[in-house]
C-alpha cells in the first residue's frame, strides 16, 4: 500500500489566524495544505484565491495542494504556479481539453490533478489518466465544508484504484475530498485512496491530537 499523506482543508481554518492553524497542521505531521478556490459560478460559494496562496507560501514549506472549483481554470494555473502552489487541480466538468490543461500545469513542474463530482463516472477520464500525477474523487459535492460523505464515492475509489494496477500506473494517488472524519478514514482508505482531505474533522477540536489520531486510523490497514 501507498504512503498515507493527510491534507488538512484549510477551509475549516480560522481565517484571522491562518499562521497559528498552518502552524498546528505543521506539528499534527500533515504532509500538504489542501487550498479550496472557490468562484461563485461552477460552485454557489467564493473562498479564496492567488494572493492567499502567495502569502501562506511565505510561511510554509508544506506542499501547497490548490483545488480550484472554478469554471475557467486555464486563464489561472499560471497565476497559482507562480504563487507557490506544488499541486493544483482541475474538475473534469469544466474541461474541454484536458490534455492541454494537465500539460499546462505540468509545465511549471507542478502535480496536476483531475477532480471529479460524486456523480461523475470514473470511466470518463481512464484515457486522461496517464497525464495526471493525481485523481482527486469528491465525497460531497463541491462547494462548502462540513457536509456529509456520499458514498458513491466507494465503488468508484475500488474502480479506479483496479484500473491503476492494471495499466501500470500505480505511481498516480488518490485523493478524496469531503466528509472525511477521524471514525471513517480507514473505509476510504480501505478503498485505495491515499490522500486524504479533511476540513471539519481536523479543525473542529485539538488540530494537532486529530491528525495524530486519523493518521493512526488511516494507517491501521497497512
Ligand atoms: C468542498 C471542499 C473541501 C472541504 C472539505 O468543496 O473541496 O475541501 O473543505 O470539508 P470537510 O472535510 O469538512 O467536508
Ligand atoms: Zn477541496
Amino acid at each position: 500500500m501507498k504512503d498515507i499523506k493527510l491534507a488538512p482543508s484549510l477551509l475549516s481554518a480560522d481565517f484571522a489566524n491562518l499562521e497559528r492553524d498552518i502552524r498546528k497542521c505543521e506539528q499534527g505531521g500533515a504532509e500538504i495544505l489542501h487550498i479550496d478556490v472557490m468562484d461563485g459560478h461552477f460552485v454557489p460559494n467564493i473562498t479564496i484565491g492567488v494572493p492567499v496562496v502567495s502569502a501562506i507560501r511565505k510561511v510554509s514549506d508544506l506542499l501547497l495542494d490548490a483545488h480550484l472549483m472554478i469554471s475557467e481554470p486555464d486563464r489561472y494555473i499560471n497565476d497559482f504556479a507562480e504563487a507557490g502552489a506544488d499541486m493544483i487541480s482541475v474538475h473534469y466538468e469544466v474541461c474541454n481539453h484536458l490534455h492541454r490543461t494537465l500539460s499546462s500545469i505540468k509545465s511549471h513542474g507542478k502535480q496536476a490533478g483531475i477532480v471529479l463530482n460524486p456523480l461523475t463516472p470514473i470511466e470518463l477520464i481512464y484515457d486522461a489518466v496517464e497525464y495526471c500525477d493525481f485523481v482527486l474523487l469528491m465525497s460531497v459535492n463541491p462547494g462548502f465544508g462540513g457536509q456529509s460523505f456520499i458514498n458513491s464515492f466507494h465503488n468508484k475509489c475500488y474502480k479506479l484504484k483496479s484500473f491503476l494496477v492494471d495499466n501500470n500506473l500505480e505511481h498516480i494517488d488518490i485523493q478524496v475530498d469531503g466528509g472525511i472524519k477521524i471514525d471513517n478514514v480507514r473505509e476510504v482508505v480501505a478503498s485505495g485512496a491515499n490522500v486524504i482531505v479533511s476540513g471539519s474533522g481536523i479543525f473542529n477540536g485539538d488540530v494537532v491530537e486529530n491528525l495524530k489520531l486519523m493518521r493512526k486510523k488511516a494507517t491501521s490497514l497497512l
